[in-house]
């Protein structure tokens, strides 16, 4: 009989629908503001394990993907982590674009830091996944919890907010990758980052989230790359400005670009909005809440997971 567990997971992006950023640490980090979204687009995985007595990971996706697969990462963090071996066997369908913004790679890692205890009947307690998480990327800590959350320091630090309404929104996803470790530096030079000194910026993100409105009706709301990635690529300013025009509020450029999204009231004037702009590469996305993320990871793990095993716990609960 084969020991094989294998699940089938959706991997969902975020957006940023605020996102400031501020000094770099000593850590060679800036200290970011931000508040994450998780939308309906996703990834697909998917995941094996076979216990054996030595390990063997295997990730692979139908797009190349440049540089070290962090899914692949994250896979021998875990079984480190539950200190066990065997084999594991990625496959991935890519629909986040890579350089996009939207935390592909970093929900695709999330994913399977979520999925593998699962298979292997060995959960690993919440504080243990963070540190995983953070040794992966700054995003990776977002999608363990999902919905709409504020992320400071690394922008790993992720704390839970409030539930928003349904709502719906349209994804632009040009044919074009930022790097984000070069839009942090040119954001560096230009000095277009958040003073931490005035407050008045922080202040004013304090004070939208507080009220409920985080990153999406203030005046202060916006995106620190904004300045620098549209300096560069003015197409995306003008696609911002379409989206405004279709009345998108806001529109925006997630993290550091090339994808930017508009929200919008109703799901019609969404797919409007999303028809008008046809010819650039844009579709009618929804708002994932929390209370669905949760609900999603459950169905997707299966009726083998415990509740006493999902969500993962903390140790001091
Ligand atoms: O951690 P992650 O791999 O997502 O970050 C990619 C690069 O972006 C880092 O190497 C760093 O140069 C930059 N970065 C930063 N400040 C952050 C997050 C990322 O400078 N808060």
């Amino acid at each position: 009989m084969s020991r094989t567990k294998q699940a089938r997971v959706r991997a969902l992006a975020k957006i940023n629908l605020d996102l400031r950023v501020l000094e770099r640490g000593p850590d060679g980090y800036h200290d970011l503001r931000t508040v994450f979204q998780t939308i309906s687009l996703a990834d697909t995985l998917d995941v094996a394990y076979t216990p054996a007595r030595t390990t063997s990971i295997t990730a692979a996706a139908d797009i190349d993907i440049p540089g070290e697969n962090l899914a692949a990462r994250a896979a021998a963090l875990a079984l480190d982590a539950m200190r066990r071996s065997g084999r594991v066997e990625i496959r991935i369908r890519k629909k986040i674009p890579l350089g996009a913004g939207l935390g592909g790679g970093s929900s695709d890692a999330a994913a399977v830091l979520l999925t593998l205890p699962v298979l292997a009947g060995r959960p690993i307690e919440t504080e243990r996944l963070l540190d995983l998480a953070r040794c992966l990327g700054s995003d990776v800590s977002f999608f363990l919890i999902g919905g709409t959350a504020i992320g400071i320091g690394r922008g790993s630090e992720v704390y839970p907010l409030e539930d928003r309404q349904a709502s719906w929104g349209v994804l632009i996803t040009p044919e074009l990758s930022v790097s984000t470790k070069e839009a942090y530096r040119v954001l560096d030079e230009s000095r277009a980052l958040t003073p931490e000194a005035g407050q008045t910026m922080i202040n004013g993100f304090q004070s939208c989230v507080w009220e409920g409105r985080a990153g999406v009706s203030s005046r202060l709301a916006g995106n620190d790359f904004e300045a620098v990635v549209f300096a560069r690529h003015p197409r995306l300013k003008a696609l911002k400005r379409r989206l405004e025009r279709l009345g998108a509020r806001p529109a925006r450029l997630t993290g550091s670009g090339s994808a930017l999204f508009g929200l919008f009231t109703g799901h019609e004037s969404a797919e409007r909005a999303a028809a008008a702009l046809g010819k650039e590469q844009a579709f009618p996305i929804r708002l994932i809440t929390r209370a669905q993320y949760r609900r999603l990871w459950r169905r997707q793990l299966g009726p083998g997971i415990k509740e006493r095993t999902w969500p993962p716990h903390s140790r001091f609960a």
